[in-house]
């Protein structure tokens, strides 16, 4: 007797983004920078910040109980959780533990996935392999990030492009052909110091020097990731559709990783294909990294840009370089999305705390202070003095 061929489906997905917003003119405030620059080289106009109370696993907890409310399943029924982040809540234990705990599942094994902004695309074909052998009926597959936490804000060339927020997706297990079809993925080690975290790891660390140092927060080089990202997006993709028998314009949407808009335009470009087959949301979210790719696809389903069999591609590049891409043909009902996110508030989710410790002051002070100032306001003419100082505008 055959085995039966199992295909990994999304059955669920849903996306959770913190309610504090930062726009561009925001970090005009505190850094060289300008919303004219930073719209025209990145598209990015504004991007979300967690609250103190807020954490990846916390955000990570709530897209993945809408997720599954999407799905029609209990939490109980996933067995695996793989969360894809760069910005764990801690070292150890996994963020996929404390999330496992938080949204009522005993029986999964869990675990964290680390491949940058490329996190997310890896956990979903992981998740695919272990549907596809049977070891596996419903995987949640995540990508959170808490990248605000992890910038110098001194630093013109990176505070301007992260920002915070989550996704998250079932996988099921059916005999029903559809769902995953293919994926690619690829590592360069060459790059690995293009975009890094210098300090905190065995290599160096964690001290009062590499602190003084800045050597806490990410690094990048701008110029070197955007060339690899512009090679490697296209190229990527591409495989991932030609594996899964298809070609580019059998693709309805791409959801790429949303790190600048002009990288998209270079995928789209290197595709052949018009920009409306791309799926763009990054002027609202700024680049979350692992949390981009299902934030996007999350949205993208919500509003419609999907339907039942059509083919959508999901595409990530990041830090390694990592890239990766999936094709999927998709399977699940669109409007139960909009059920599911409803179903669920933050309020909903705890992450337990360990016992007598919380961290003290969790944002970093100057980002701390921009949020706790109002932005600039207008001031009736009459009221400024020629001569003086122009006001401020913040209390
Ligand atoms: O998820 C993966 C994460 N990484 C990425 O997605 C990064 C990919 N790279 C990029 O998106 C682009 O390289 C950036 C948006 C980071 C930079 O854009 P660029 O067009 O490559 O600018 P650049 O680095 O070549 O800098 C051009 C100029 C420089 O000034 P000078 O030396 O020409 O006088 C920078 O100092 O722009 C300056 N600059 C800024 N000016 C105003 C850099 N950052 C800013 C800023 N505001 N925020």
């Amino acid at each position: 007797m055959n085995t039966p061929v199992r295909h990994a489906h999304v059955t669920g997905w849903g996306r959770y983004a913190p309610a504090q917003v930062l726009t561009n003119r925001d970090l005009e405030r505190i850094v060289d920078t300008s919303d004219e620059w930073i719209v025209s080289r990145t598209g990015i106009r504004e991007r979300r910040v967690a609250a103190a109370n807020e954490t990846t696993a916390s955000m990570a907890a709530v897209a993945s109980l809408r997720a599954i409310r999407t799905a029609g399943i209990d939490p109980d029924e996933i067995d695996l959780i793989l969360l894809a982040t760069l910005t764990p809540d801690y070292w150890m234990p996994s963020t996929a533990a404390l999330v496992k705990e938080a949204i009522g599942n005993t029986r999964a094994a869990a675990m964290d996935v680390s491949a940058a902004c490329s996190g997310f695309v890896y956990a979903f074909a992981t998740a695919q392999a272990y549907i596809a052998s049977g070891l596996a009926k419903h995987v949640l597959v995540i990508g959170a990030e808490l990248l605000t936490r992890f910038l110098d804000y001194t630093d013109r060339s990176t505070c301007i492009l992260f920002g915070d927020g989550a996704g998250a997706v079932v996988l099921s297990a059916s005999e029903e052909p559809g769902g995953s079809l293919a994926f690619e993925m690829t590592t360069e080690p060459q790059g690995a110091y293009m975009i890094w975290l210098p300090a905190g790891g065995a290599k160096a660390p964690p001290s009062a020097g590499t602190i003084a140092r800045g050597e806490h927060y990410i690094r990048m080089e701008g110029n070197q990731t955007y060339r690899f990202a512009t090679r490697t997006m296209a190229t990527t993709a591409l495989s991932a559709i030609r594996k899964a028998g298809l070609e580019p314009d059998d693709i309805k949407l791409f959801i790429p990783h949303q790190a600048n808009n002009r990288i998209i335009e270079a995928v789209a470009k290197g595709l052949g294909l018009p920009m409306d087959r791309m799926y763009v949301n990054l002027d609202r979210y700024g680049n979350t990294s692992a949390a981009s790719v299902p934030i996007a696809l999350a949205e993208a389903v919500n509003e419609g840009r999907l339907d039942v069999g059509d083919r959508v591609v999901l595409v990530a590049f990041g830090a390694g370089f990592t890239s990766g891409a999936v094709a999927i043909e998709w399977t699940a009902d669109p409007a139960r999305g909009i059920a599911g996110d409803a179903a669920v508030t933050a309020d909903d989710v705890s992450v337990r705390l360990p016992v007598d410790w919380d961290s003290v002051d969790p944002i970093p002070e100057a980002l701390a202070e921009l949020m706790r100032r109002p932005g600039p306001v207008d001031v009736p003419l009459d009221d400024v003095v020629p001569g003086e100082p122009e006001p401020a505008g913040i209390s």
